[in-house]
């Protein structure tokens, strides 16, 4: 629980309302907010104050019933300035309360329940009570810099931030400062260069794309203004300031989903209007002479990386050139040669264990600093079809719903995937595996994975060097032509809004309000 202040505590309110068409017994103690119905059929409901928006006085003539739905009403009051006002003129039989509820397959939804009285000071005091107590969440961002990809996925960027993601913001009373990109880099070149001081956190509505244009621009923003040389890839990286908030809108939202376990979009909005955020773990990749990019999901040398050079080729066949260009290279079945060296055994490198919200061990690891003095390596030579530096947060190899939200998003590791170049049949294995959220690939023997914080690769091509001896690297979709790489992760370089799912494993009931 974020909210230890003892006025939330100490609170107790207890009165009769009229809840759905029901007469009620309403109490608030000890942060949360219970019903019971008076009269069989009894039902209770509970509700943290936790996951309360914000309370509105409902007028007069607004009195239909509660609107349980949880579809954007429009907030009829107006901003709540201009209610204090309205206060002390017009007295109140009833109040709303908007809220987010967790419902299955990590999802979260907005939801609105009125409460009705016959009495005006009632009501009254139960919202100026609220009302006190949400006021102390100081950690709910109160002004956000939005961006907005109107070209991404399908063209859907405008018209999710419009019906999906205003809407709640309005209601949260966030306040917006909205850009609507125009061109690839704008994001990142406005993080760059306008301060940013007024702002609680980023949020894009974009795929992976959008994504990496904020991670790339507040990081390395973040390290210019504390004169930190990025380029030289021993040094720690400071962490930003401000917060970041994922809305998927993209034809790829890898990233919102190995964050939040789904890409719904209602659930990220809701992640960001509550406030609470975890540490992502961010990788640099350096050529030997400066930075190239970061990443937090996956940079790929070999198999993907082909696909996404070669499917350039064949830009004429639309989305299609993927699986095209997917199954000419599955056929080929080509392997490189490289040369990895990796860090074995560094301080922060742990065997695999479960993660969840506030994790120890991602705790424990937030405070690491950069150690390469007794740093060991491993060097590891081979034949590749692919090696990839995956997948922080959806590299967990065995969860129990298949995707992995909750495995260590900031260990401060990532894991070295190889896969070696074997037969047509094994790579056939591989294909399956990945389609099969329930298998993990890491089972597959031909698979190796290395838990480290950093490694290098280096492409080993034939003295002739053809062209079909080195592969590239695929960065988050960018193509990185250049083999030789040192990749490093940064614990918890990035903090995104993020709220964690324990409350839930712990205490079911809780999620089950209403
Ligand atoms: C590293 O990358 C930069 C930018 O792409 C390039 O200008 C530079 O020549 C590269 N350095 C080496 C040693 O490859
Ligand atoms: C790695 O660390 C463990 C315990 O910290 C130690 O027992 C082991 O010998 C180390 N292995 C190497 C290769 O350094
Ligand atoms: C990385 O994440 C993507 C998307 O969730 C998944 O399809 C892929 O299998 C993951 N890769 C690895 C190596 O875990």
């Amino acid at each position: 629980m974020s909210y230890t202040e003892e006025s939330v505590w100490d609170t107790v309110l207890l009165n009769t309302f009229v809840v759905c068409k029901k007469k009620c017994k309403v109490y608030f103690h000890h942060g949360t907010l219970i019903w019971e119905t008076e009269a069989p059929p009894h039902s209770r409901a509970t509700l943290p104050v936790e996951d309360i928006i914000t309370v509105d006085y409902v007028h007069t003539n607004d009195l239909s019933c509660c609107s349980d739905t949880g579809r954007y009403i429009p907030d009829l009051a107006g901003s709540s300035q201009d209610l204090d006002y309205v206060d002390n003129s017009v007295q109140h039989l009833a109040f709303k309360i908007h809220y987010v509820n967790h419902e299955k397959q990590n999802k979260w939804r907005y939801r609105v329940v009125t409460l009705k009285s016959s009495d005006p000071r009632q009501v009254s005091t139960w919202v100026k009570t609220f009302r006190t107590l949400l006021k102390g969440f100081t950690h709910r961002p109160k002004r956000l810099l939005v961006f907005v990809n109107p070209f991404g996925g399908k063209k859907r960027g405008l018209k999710i931030y419009e019906k999906a993601v205003k809407p709640l913001f309005d209601i949260a009373g966030i306040e917006v400062d909205l850009t609507i990109t125009q061109r690839q880099n704008h994001a990142r070149d406005t993080l760059l260069s306008e301060p940013l001081s007024d702002f609680d956190g980023v949020v894009c509505v974009g795929g992976d794309g959008t994504f990496s244009e904020i991670m790339n621009g507040l990081i390395t923003r973040t390290a210019r203004d504390q004169g930190v040389d990025f380029n030289n890839p021993n040094n720690e990286l400071p962490r930003p300031a401000l917060r970041v908030g994922v809305i998927p809108g993209g034809s790829t939202d890898t990233v919102a989903y190995c964050i939040h376990g789904t890409t719904d979009i209602e659930t990220a909005v809701i992640h960001i209007i509550i406030g609470e955020s975890s540490g992502l773990d961010v990788s640099s990749v350096h050529n030997q002479s400066r930075l190239l990019c970061y990443y937090a999901s996956v940079i790929s040398y070999g198999y993907l990386g082909d696909i996404i050079r070669d499917s350039d080729k064949f830009r004429w066949m639309g989305p299609k050139r993927y699986d095209f260009s997917g199954f000419k290279k599955f056929l080929a079945n080509q392997g490189y040669e490289g040369e990895i060296t990796l860090a074995v055994n560094s301080s922060n490198a742990h065997e695999d264990s479960k993660c969840f919200k506030d994790c120890r061990r991602c705790l424990s690891q937030k405070d690491v600093r950069f150690d390469d003095s007794s740093q060991e390596w491993k060097l590891i030579r081979g034949k590749f079809l692919m090696v990839n530096g995956a997948n922080l947060s959806c590299a967990c190899p065995r969860s129990p719903n298949g995707i992995s939200p909750h495995c260590h998003m900031g260990d401060g590791c990532l894991d070295l995937v190889l896969v070696k170049h074997t037969s047509l049949i094994n790579n056939l294995r591989l294909l399956l595996t990945l389609s099969n959220r329930m298998k993990s690939i890491y089972d597959l023997p031909f698979v190796e994975v290395h838990r480290t914080t950093q490694f290098t690769f280096q492409a080993l091509p034939s003295p002739a060097r053809t062209s079909s001896d080195v592969s590239v690297w695929n960065c988050d979709g960018e193509i990185l032509v250049e083999t030789t790489l040192h990749i490093r992760a940064h614990c918890q370089l990035l903090q995104v809004f993020f709220r964690g799912v324990e409350a839930c494993l712990e205490d079911d009931q809780h999620c089950k309000c209403f």
